[in-house]
């Protein structure tokens, strides 16, 4: 005899981990349970009372397969449950070994998992929002996406990451994200939510604002505004219980949510910074700064290293980037970004669509910094002082291109640009202000997706890192309208 379990349709996979765990520890064998997604609550043992034929058991699962089965899980195979299930038991039996791509199931599984990686991916470079009316004070912003598998639950926390200070939906044949006040719901995309193929800009505007509304968040305006007898013409109707259902919630978000005030110690480098910035004399061009630097000794840096590696790219570029210091090819050639990191920056800004030589591209420390070891020279982070002091040239690089975007790449980068490097991974993503109030995006250093040591993560944080520098180049592109 079989039971079926019903997952629900926003947190199908959660549901599916507490599922799974509840069948194996009652001794439910696979090919007892029959999974389907549905309407409702999660719903164990729906219709008959599972059969025990095995010993319970806890399930114990290598480590590195939780988060590629659940990466799988999201992929729109009707078998994926069912197929995550029996494999869980197996490996939890010792019957398989984990990443055996001679087991049919195991290999299906990574292909999944690959094939959803790569649909996460595209949502993340692909989403195009497009501001909405808000009435509120965030900007409101509203986008729609076809991926090919139900990914819009595990693609949406990096939305929520890169535009943190702004409301937005993202609507999807499947579910449809809102962000809004800092909180990150999701429910299911109402039938004839999708923009006419035909609309016109100002078309799709009007009609995402009529679904943003966050009105709708507050039961009383609602039930007011829209009694009940009018829900059933509303297309989207079939969302409210749940919206009400998920008010309270949202609301305590949001009030989590609110804006903090930076750390004092912050607020003073900011300060310090802006005062030195004005009291900096207006200088010349950067050809001039180039040959100034190229003696510098601000700092004791320049001795050993080969030469000073200033940034370049057009005086009149949109976009810097900053990057930490020139590593050994850079000290070499004198130009920056032109060894191994170069290569992970240059495919990234490829796949962005960003044209290297029309930015302009720099480091935060102008010399190499290193330890002798033989014949090799190993980098060596710039400490405070050292990126303090070169702080000098790369604000009067700033000060001479203007960009209206920078993207800091890295720790250090950041540290030059706002103040503090900390931090860096939940800053990602995020835009911070550099002192003169330019944008500062932030994002990781080409470096540290080489140090990383596995190559499924460095292909998926290379990815990221793309598509990281491909936001920025939407932002630049939304700044100049
Ligand atoms: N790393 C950097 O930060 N800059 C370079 O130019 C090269 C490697």
């Amino acid at each position: 005899m079989t039971c079926q379990v019903v997952l629900p349709v926003v947190g199908t996979v959660p549901a599916w981990r507490e599922q799974a765990r509840a069948l194996a520890r009652a001794g439910v064998p696979a090919e007892a349970v029959v999974w389907r997604v549905g309407d409702g609550e999660a719903d164990l043992f729906a219709g008959a009372a599972p059969v025990a034929t095995r010993s319970g058991r806890d399930l114990r699962l290598p480590r590195g397969a939780v988060e590629t089965l659940e990466t799988a899980l999201c992929h729109s195979d009707p078998e994926r449950f069912a197929r995550a299930y029996a494999t869980v038991l197996r490996l939890t039996d010792g019957a398989v070994r984990w990443g055996d791509r001679s087991d049919p199931a195991i290999r299906r599984i990574l292909a999944q998992a690959k094939a959803v990686a790569r649909d996460i991916h595209k949502m993340h470079a692909f989403v195009r929002f497009r501001e909405v009316p808000s009435g509120r004070q965030r900007r409101a912003f509203a986008a729609w996406f076809e991926p090919d598998h139900p990914i819009v639950e595990a693609a949406a926390p990096f939305f929520a990451r890169r535009f943190g200070d702004m409301d937005w939906l993202i609507g999807t044949p499947g579910l449809t994200a809102r962000f809004i006040g800092g909180a990150l719901t999701f429910a299911e995309t109402a039938p004839g939510a999708r923009p006419p193929e035909d609309a016109t800009e100002e078309l799709w505007r009007t009609y995402y604002a009529s679904i943003f509304n966050p009105a709708r968040l507050m039961v009383q305006a609602m039930q007011s505004e829209m009694p009940k007898k009018y829900w059933r013409n509303l297309p989207e109707a079939s969302l409210i219980p749940s919206l009400i259902r998920q008010a309270p919630m949202r609301a305590a978000a949001m009030q989590a949510a609110a804006p903090t005030e930076p750390p004092a110690r912050r607020a003073m480098v900011a300060r310090a910074m802006t005062a030195r910035e004005a009291a900096m004399p207006e200088t010349g061009t950067l050809g001039a700064a180039r040959a100034e630097a190229a003696a510098c000794t601000r700092c004791p840096l320049h001795g050993p290293a080969t030469q000073t590696v200033f940034g370049e790219g057009p005086a009149d570029a949109a976009l810097m980037l900053v990057g930490e210091q020139p590593g050994d090819r850079e000290d070499l050639a004198g130009r920056p970004f032109v060894g191994p990191a170069g290569d992970v920056l240059d495919a990234a800004l490829a796949e962005a669509g960003i044209d290297r030589g029309g930015v302009y591209l720099t480091n935060a420390v102008k010399h190499f910094k290193f330890a002798p070891r033989g014949r090799r020279r190993l980098h060596q982070h710039p400490d405070a002082g050292e990126v303090e002091a070169c702080r000098w040239w790369l604000d009067l690089e700033r000060r001479l291109v203007r960009p209206r975007l920078i993207v800091a790449m890295g720790a250090t980068a950041l540290a030059a640009l706002s103040g503090s490097g900390h931090d860096l991974l939940r800053r990602r993503g995020s835009v911070e202000a550099a002192p003169d109030g330019t944008p500062v995006f932030v994002t990781v250093h080409p470096s540290y997706i080489l140090r990383l040591p596995d190559e499924d993560l460095r292909a998926a944080e290379r990815a990221r890192f793309g598509a990281d520098l491909a936001a920025a180049a939407r932002l630049l592109a939304a700044a100049r309208g």
